[in-house]
């Protein structure tokens, strides 16, 4: 066993192909295990107190007999956090890194046909790249690539546009790859699309290349006064590469591009297109509400457009790479990133990782910043100098276009330290430094990489720290290291040499509940919860990013306190961008004041139930007006979808609100109620949340509870024609709630179809042959490799020196086989044959042409012993087709 272990195609246990998982949980990729889990005190805090552990994925597939010859490409976006891939019992791939993809080359050892290959997964997500929620499983897309076996490889077009002397240039490179036995000629195609699909501009290029080699051809386009990719209209093109031999068509790519430049100034910040733009980013990991880290790409869409709402222009991804649809999202929704490398380490695995990140998002035009590392402990010393010094010079081989920072969180004034090695400082608060910096280094660009750390809990206005564990949403407090939002932006905005900020964080997030632990089990740095319903700082920002041309006036807290607040003084919040702002309760005027560009507006209100109205002016003129009112008890609950339809691809997932009303249609700000969700038709619930960081109750199901007025609940569309879904739900005796969302035919993406496990024996040893016949049930040592041969069922043999031999395998049936008892098929043998199970004649068959034969086994737990004793006529015999175990 141990010999056979460690040969190719022999693994065992859960990596083999033959393992019974008959009994595992069929389910749909991407997954993440963790966000099923329950919360439990004993597990990390950092990771948002879920297990994590180890498991195991298995999957069955065939290819058809047309596919031989193709490179066969096996591809997973992101696995958390170590795996190692196993395809037809052979170790493919060990992946170090929860956030980047791999590309496994299973062409040498795919089965084509009625054969069926098999991939395993075991995936180790007890290792730890982070200090937040890193989620468990195959929580990104996977894919199975078929190209010709002169193809492109995968992330191998660049075909990014640079601007030169005021003109455009898409300076296309293609790397090629030949799989097959003999050198190639060919010739590339690259051509600029219009919207329509017309042709631009094109070029070509030819080459030859022998097999089992890469190279790469360059083409450049040029392109006269493109639509260029802005943060108002992120125009995107298609640039089509083509890749032919003999005149034809063997592989297509489209890349998608988008013309902008950019710069970085040490005096003024940030320019797209030459035109000035302040960054004003927010940080974000990728874990949502309800799903954890297997977010539906639609998902993607529906955080910018909250982002956006917030009037935020950018995005770190940190502390890692983000998902290929997530940066496809920032492309369409013109959104700047500031794309980060995970691990700080510059051995050959680590920096395998970088280039890969490299590889593979350079096309995006949204991303404007390489970020090699995050709060670095080496970042103020010559070696972290000397680290980020080689990452950078990586970098530049693959992009020249746009420059290298590192997220600093100390070390900036050593003598020696990583900010030399840079070409843009990034500064992970230390506000205070900012000046002091740009005063010393007046050369050196620089950007806040992350700021703020500001904690509040939406819906809260009191801070209740022993009991409760909620902090108030009236932006005061921060960790020691952080600031308000307010002080942090100001400490930004009026410095035109630092090019922007990134708050800490867009969106709350699993882990890091700080400065809680057990049973707060997320964060509340988010301007959103973790559903992206607002919190107050997400106003502050609206009034201080969004254009002036867009009225911006909120007011907090709700007005529905209890009734010994009557006559006490209620800190009421006022977010505008108006010129003054009025207050009037219950129709009388209450107070005025100027506006507070950076600081806010806050009153004292003495607490009368009723209505609460603001009024934002301008040169006099109202320009905004925004009412909260004192509400009754909820009576009916109310349901608001994001989109009121769906695409029909078993993909496509829309979050909805969940809300309660009064008897008057307001909503109840501060309902905590139960809630109860049925859905019919074509779609699920995949997730549900409400944003409170001390709720533990399953994020799967469909029982959840609205807090603070609301919740939300993710719905995916089934894979299926077009229809409809009903999404009702209920809370004791209020009224229910019922929508109906359309589904709409779409295209399918196309996958390979699920191959029911069956037991395949096609690993045999086969004896010496015989002039006489053998005993069938001749003991062979166990440490002989050698008398015996291996071989595989498909094909007759050759009896050289008799006409007898023994075939010999050992199985273990699947559970059921276990349990009953089962059959085995033999296709197409050749020969007189007795089949022994266990030393135990089972069945024979009698004539020594070709034919198939399918003989019964018992019932047994054990792991069975089958020889095959084979009589040949005129030296040829043997198993010419499959042998399978399967059910009676
Ligand atoms: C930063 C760190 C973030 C997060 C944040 C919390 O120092 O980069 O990942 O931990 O602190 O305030």
């Amino acid at each position: 066993m141990t010999y056979n272990s460690a040969k190719a195609g022999k693994s065992w246990g859960a990596a083999s192909p033959e393992y019974d998982d008959t009994k595992w949980r069929l389910l749909n990729l991407p997954h993440d295990w963790s966000v099923e889990s329950a919360y439990d005190s004993t597990e990390n805090v950092a990771q948002g107190y879920r297990k994590r552990g180890f498991g195991w994925y298995r999957r069955n597939f065939k290819l058809n007999s047309s596919d031989k010859g193709k490179h066969i490409e096996l591809q997973f976006d992101g696995v958390a956090t170590n795996c190692t891939v196993w395809v037809n019992g052979t170790i493919m791939h060990r992946n170090f890194c929860g956030y980047t993809s791999f590309y496994i080359d299973i062409t040498a050892m795919a089965k084509y046909g009625e054969d069926i290959n098999n991939i395993a997964v075991r995936v180790d997500a007890n290792q730890q790249e982070g200090w937040w929620y890193e989620g468990a499983g195959i929580y990104r897309h996977t894919w199975l690539v078929k190209q010709s076996p002169v193809h492109f490889i995968t992330d191998g077009v660049f075909a990014h546009p640079v601007k030169s002397n005021n003109n455009w240039v898409i300076p296309v490179e293609a790397t090629v790859e030949n799989s097959s036995k003999v050198k190639a000629h060919f010739a590339i195609e690259s051509a600029l699309l219009d919207e329509s699909g017309g042709v631009i501009v094109s070029g070509k290029s030819k080459g030859s290349i022998k097999p089992l080699v890469q190279r790469a051809r360059k083409i450049n386009l040029s392109v006269t006064n493109p639509q260029l990719w802005t943060l108002e209209n992120p125009t995107l093109y298609k640039v089509r590469t083509i890749l032919f031999q003999d005149g034809k068509a063997t592989d297509t790519l489209l890349t998608s591009c988008g013309f902008r430049t950019i710069h970085f100034r040490a005096d003024s910040g940030f320019f797209l297109n030459d035109k000035w733009v302040k960054i004003k980013g927010t940080c974000n990991h990728q874990d949502h509400a309800g799903v954890g880290n297997a977010v539906p790409d639609a998902l993607w869409d529906f955080r910018l457009k909250k982002l956006k709402e917030m009037g935020v222009n950018a995005n770190r991804c940190s502390h890692n790479p983000p998902s290929n649809e997530f940066l496809d999202a920032c492309d369409r929704n013109g959104i700047l990133v500031m794309d980060e490398n995970r691990n700080f380490n510059i051995s050959p695995e680590y920096q395998r990782q970088l280039e890969w990140m490299l590889r593979r998002d350079r096309n995006h035009p949204s991303i404007i910043l390489w970020s090699v590392f995050n709060e670095e402990p080496m970042q103020g010393t010559e070696n972290g100098y000397e680290m980020v010094r080689r990452m950078s010079e990586i970098v530049k081989t693959f992009d020249t276009s746009r420059p290298v920072t590192a997220a600093q969180s100390g070390g900036l004034f050593t003598p020696i330290n990583v900010s030399q090695a840079v070409d843009v400082v990034g500064f992970n608060y230390q506000q205070g430094g900012y000046e002091e910096y740009h005063k010393q280094f007046p050369n050196k660009p620089m950007t806040s990489s992350e700021d703020v750390s500001g904690l509040m809990t939406r819906g809260e206005y009191k801070d209740d720290i022993t009991h409760k564990q909620v902090l108030a949403a009236y932006d005061e407090n921060k960790p020691r290291w952080g600031n308000t939002h307010r002080a942090a932006w100001k400490a930004i905005a009026d410095k035109p040499y630092v090019a922007g900020c990134f708050i800490w964080t867009g969106f709350d997030y699993r882990g890091e509940p700080q400065p809680f632990e057990w049973p707060s089990a997320s964060s509340s740095f988010g301007c959103m919860d973790v559903c992206g319903f607002p919190k107050t700082a997400f106003y502050i920002h609206q009034a201080q990013w969004l254009p002036i041309t867009k009225p911006v006036l909120q007011l907090v807290p709700h007005w529905n306190w209890p009734k010994d607040s009557i006559g006490k003084n209620i800190r009421v919040m006022a977010m505008s961008n108006a010129e003054t702002i009025k207050l009037k309760l219950n129709g009388k005027w209450i107070g005025e004041q100027k506006v507070d560009y950076y600081e806010m507006n806050t009153f004292q209100v003495p607490y009368q139930p009723g209505k609460l109205e603001a009024f934002g002016y301008k040169g006099g003129k109202e320009v905004s007006h925004f009412v909260v009112e004192t509400t009754g008890e909820p009576v009916s609950l109310e349901l608001i979808p994001d989109r009121t339809s769906l695409a029909g691809d078993g993909l496509d997932a829309i979050p909805v609100t969940v809300r309660a009303l009064d008897a008057k249609g307001r909503s109840v700000e501060t309902a905590n109620l139960p809630i109860e969700f049925d859905i019919t038709g074509l779609g699920n619930i995949i997730g549900m949340g409400n944003g409170n960081h001390n709720n533990h109750d399953p994020e799967k199901g469909n029982k959840y509870s609205l807090y603070n007025g609301l919740a939300q609940v993710i719905i995916q569309s089934k894979a299926a024609s077009s229809g409809q879904i009903v999404l009702t739900a209920k809370s004791g005796n209020l009224k229910i709630a019922t929508i109906a969302l359309t589904v709409k035919e779409s295209t399918q993406i196309p996958s390979v179809g699920i191959v029911s496990p069956s037991l395949v024996l096609d690993k045999w040893k086969i004896s010496p042959f015989y002039a006489t016949k053998p005993d069938p049930n001749m003991e062979v040592a166990s440490y002989d490799m050698n008398t015996w041969a291996a071989t595989k069922p498909g094909s007759l043999q050759q009896f050289a020196g008799g006409s007898f031999a023994l075939y010999r395998t050992s199985f273990k049936p699947f559970a059921e086989q276990c349990e009953k008892g089962g059959v085995i098929l033999f296709k197409e043998i050749t020969g007189k044959v007795e089949v022994w199970l266990d030393k135990q004649l089972i069945g024979t068959k009698e004539n020594k042409e070709n034919g198939d034969i399918i003989i019964k086994f018992p019932a047994g737990q054990n792991t069975r012993n089958l020889t095959l004793l084979i009589e040949a006529e005129n030296n040829r015999g043997g198993i010419a087709g499959v042998v399978k175990v399967n059910a009676l």
